[in-house]
């Protein structure tokens, strides 16, 4: 089965090898091949894909709208958050769809599945393309409130429309507005890329309490900065490795038609 990944930067992405341990889990010969591409090549390298025998591909940054033009058909979950991660030819089409907010979804139900029972209240901190996915899958949940922080109002304002189920309540704010509120969410979501690679945080966790559970899709450092903070306050943290090994797994039984399991990869994760 052969498999691959567009993007730019991506010498150093993480899924080559995960999806090797996948193929192996599934006793299946095949490959998983990096097609780094700057924009003015996007065109070609996606024709020679379509052209190379592949049964799918990942998209990664920055072309998960770009690609769009380039498919036979979307999904109706890649449709609505507008943007595609995995692609798979399936009778003679390639069709688009987001394993993201999904993956989001399945990797923190795993660790706290008493979150999604009761009414709880979410709050997500960011309004680009990865929360756009971790909206609209939590949207899809029984929360009773799912509010938007983000530095410019209007990307939050504009994510909010994607909510299409009038029970689920939303409200957006500032991050200077969240930081005073971050005791009211039993989950507060980290989406930014804020955190990779450096010690700093989109907001203060002052104010937070123990019972509240906190997420970080960031995963260069695996223990972010924030979420030190949260554990600081005796908050539960959930990691984002969690969240890049459940897309994956998706993605991969979506093109192999098989189950995988995270389980071994996780542990290999997090002895680093
Ligand atoms: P991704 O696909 O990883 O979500 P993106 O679509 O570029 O990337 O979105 C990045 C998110 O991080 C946005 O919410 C962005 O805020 P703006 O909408 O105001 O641009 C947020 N972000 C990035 N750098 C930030 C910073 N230094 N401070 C606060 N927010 C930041």
């Amino acid at each position: 089965m052969k498999l691959g990944l567009i993007g730019y930067p991506i010498q150093h992405s993480l899924s080559p090898w995960i999806h090797k341990h996948f193929l192996e889990q599934i006793n299946q010969e095949g490959q998983y091949q990096l097609y780094e591409t700057s924009g003015d090549k996007f065109s070609e390298v996606v024709e020679e894909m379509k052209c190379g025998g592949l049964k799918g591909f990942n998209v990664t940054v920055p072309y998960k709208q770009t690609i769009i033009p380039y498919l036979d058909e979307l999904d109706s979950y890649a449709k609505q958050i507008g943007a595609v991660n995995t692609v798979v030819f399936e009778n003679n089409k390639w069709i688009g769809y987001n394993t993201d907010g999904l993956g989001y979804v399945q990797a923190v139900k795993d660790q706290y599945p008493g979150l999604f029972t009761g009414d709880k209240k979410v709050l997500i901190l960011g309004a680009g393309g990865a929360a756009r996915g971790i909206f609209y899958a939590l949207c899809q949940q029984d929360f009773q409130k799912i509010d938007i922080a983000n530095r410019t109002m209007e990307k939050a304002i504009a994510l909010k429309d994607l909510n299409q189920r009038e029970e689920i309540e939303t409200d957006c704010f500032t991050f200077a507005e969240a930081e005073i509120k971050v005791n009211n969410y039993d989950l507060i979501v980290q989406t930014t890329s804020v955190g990779t690679n450096e010690d700093l945080s989109v907001l203060s966790l002052e104010k937070l309490t123990d019972t509240s559970v906190v997420s970080d899709i960031v995963y260069q450092p695996l223990t972010t900065t924030f979420l030190q903070q949260a554990k600081d306050k005796g908050a539960r943290i959930h990691r984002g490795h969690t969240m890049l090994l459940y897309q994956a797994k998706l993605a991969f039984q979506k093109w192999s038609g098989q189950t995988v399991t995270v389980t071994e990869l996780m542990k290999e994760l997090e002895k680093q």
